[in-house]
C-alpha cells in the first residue's frame, strides 16, 4: 500500500459490527472462554490480548498504522512523548554504558541526559549537533546509544542523520533519533539509518492540540531484544482512548503537515524580510546554514519557523500585541502558537547553554498553524509594527 492508503486503512481490523471508524476498546482487561484459554495467553501459544498496560485492539491499530508509516516493523504507544523518549534512551542502556547526544535538545530530554542517567551509572556527553568532528572525537569504547532531534527545538539545527548511522553502527552503538520536529511526513529516519525513532504524538499526530501521547518505533528484533520486557513492566502505555485520537490524527496528518508547511515557508519568507527580525531560521530556507542538508534530509521544512527580535523587551511587547497568534509552549496543533524559549521551555537551562544553542533574550519559537496565511501574516505584522 502506498503511504495515502496506509495512513488511513492500515491497523484497521473491523469487528463483526462492520464498523466504518474504527472501534475504541475502552477497556483494561480481557476475559478467557476457559482457564486453559487463559494459560495459553500469557504462555504466547494463544494470540489475543491479555491486559491494557501490554496491548490494547485500539493502541494496537494506532501501533501498526504508525510503524508503516515510519517503515518500522513495531511501534509503541506510550501515555507522553516524553515517556517515549525516557523508554527509548534507558531500556537499551545499562549502567558502565556511555550515550552521546547533540547539545541542541528538548529540555526534558536534556534533563534526562544530563542530570537522570548518570545517577544509574550511564556515562553521557553533549556534543555540538552540527559538527561531524565532535560525534567522531566524542566516542567512546563503551558508547552505547546517539541521541539526537533533528531539526532542533527551538533554533531548528539540523543532524545529519545518514552520517550519525554510519558512526552509530561503526562504532556498536544505537541511534535513536527524536523526529518530533520534522514529522513522519516529512523525514525518515529509519530509511536514513536509525535504528529508533521516537514521538511526542501530542503534537502533530494529534495535531489539534487534544491529547498527550507519545511512541517508539523500531525493529522487531530490537523491540523483543531491548524493549518490550521494560514498556510491558514499567507501564507507559498509551490510554485507549488517547491512541483512538492518535489513529485518527494520522489520518489526516499528511494533509495537515503539508498545508501547514505551506504557510510556514510564507511566513518564513515574512519574517526573513521584515527589517525588525535580526534573524530567521527555517530549514528549507536559503540563509538556513544547513540549507543543502535539509533539503537532502527533509522533503520540506517543517511547520515550525524561529526567529530574533531585538531584546526580550522587544520580544515580550510583540507577544503582547498579537491578536490571532496565542502564547503557548506546545507545538504542531491546528492553531499558530508561539513562544519565548528563553522564559519558558528552555529557562532551565544554564546561560552558557543557552548561548551555545543559539537561544537569546530576543529568541522566538513560532508553530505555524492553518489558519489562512494572510491572517497570520497579517497578526506577525501588526504586532512588529513599532
Ligand atoms: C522535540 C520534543 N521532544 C519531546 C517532547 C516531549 O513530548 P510530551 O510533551 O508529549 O511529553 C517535546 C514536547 O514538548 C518536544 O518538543
Amino acid at each position: 500500500m502506498r503511504r495515502e492508503t496506509i495512513a488511513v486503512h492500515a491497523g484497521h481490523h473491523r469487528t463483526h459490527h462492520g464498523e466504518t471508524s474504527e472501534a475504541l476498546f475502552l477497556t483494561s482487561g480481557f476475559v478467557y472462554e476457559t482457564a486453559e484459554q487463559a494459560m495459553a495467553r500469557f504462555e504466547g501459544e494463544d494470540a489475543g490480548f491479555v491486559y491494557s498496560r501490554y496491548g490494547n485492539p485500539t493502541v494496537a491499530a494506532f501501533e501498526e498504522r504508525l510503524a508503516l508509516l515510519e517503515g518500522g516493523e513495531r511501534a509503541f504507544a506510550t501515555s507522553s512523548g516524553m515517556a517515549a523518549m525516557f523508554a527509548a534512551m534507558i531500556a537499551p542502556l545499562k549502567a558502565g554504558d556511555h550515550l552521546l547526544a547533540s547539545r541542541a535538545l528538548f529540555g526534558s530530554c536534556h534533563h534526562i541526559i544530563t542530570q537522570l542517567l548518570p545517577r544509574y551509572g550511564i556515562a553521557t556527553s553533549l556534543v555540538d549537533g552540527k559538527d561531524e568532528d565532535e560525534w567522531r572525537a566524542g566516542i567512546r569504547p563503551n558508547t552505547k546509544m546517539l541521541f539526537c532531534e533533528s531539526p532542533s527545538n527551538p533554533c531548528l539545527e539540523l543532524v545529519d542523520l545518514k552520517f550519525l548511522s554510519h558512526l552509530a553502527h561503526q562504532s556498536n552503538a544505537l541511534l535513536v533519533v527524536d523526529n518530533v520536529f520534522a514529522t513522519p511526513s516529512l523525514q525518515a529516519p529509519i530509511a536514513l539509518g536509525a535504528d529508533v525513532v521516537a514521538y511526542s504524538t501530542t503534537k502533530h499526530i494529534d495535531g489539534q492540540g487534544r491529547c498527550l501521547g507519545g511512541a517508539i518505533i523500531t525493529t522487531n528484533q530490537l523491540f523483543e531484544d531491548c524493549y518490550q520486557k521494560f514498556l510491558r513492566n514499567t507501564g507507559p502505555s498509551m490510554s485507549p482512548f488517547n491512541a483512538w485520537v492518535m489513529l485518527k490524527g494520522l489520518e489526516t496528518l499528511d494533509l495537515r503537515v503539508h498545508r501547514t508547511c505551506d504557510h510556514a515557508e510564507k511566513l518564513a519568507q515574512f519574517l526573513a524580510d521584515h527589517q525588525a527580525v535580526t534573524r530567521m531560521m527555517y530549514p528549507h530556507h536559503p540563509s538556513h546554514p544547513q540549507w543543502d542538508l535539509a533539503r537532502q534530509q527533509m522533503s520540506r521544512g517543517g511547520t515550525l519557523v524561529a526567529f530574533e527580535l531585538a531584546d526580550q523587551q522587544t520580544a515580550f511587547s510583540f507577544l503582547n500585541k498579537l491578536k490571532l497568534i496565542s502564547i503557548s509552549n506546545n507545538l504542531g496543533d491546528a492553531k499558530s502558537l508561539i513562544t519565548h524559549p528563553a522564559s519558558t521551555t528552555h529557562a532551565k537551562l544554564p546561560l552558557e547553554e543557552m548561548q551555545q544553542l543559539g537561544i537569546g533574550p530576543g529568541t522566538l519559537r513560532l508553530s505555524v498553524g492553518l489558519e489562512h496565511a494572510d491572517d497570520l501574516m497579517d497578526d506577525l505584522d501588526q504586532a512588529l509594527s513599532p
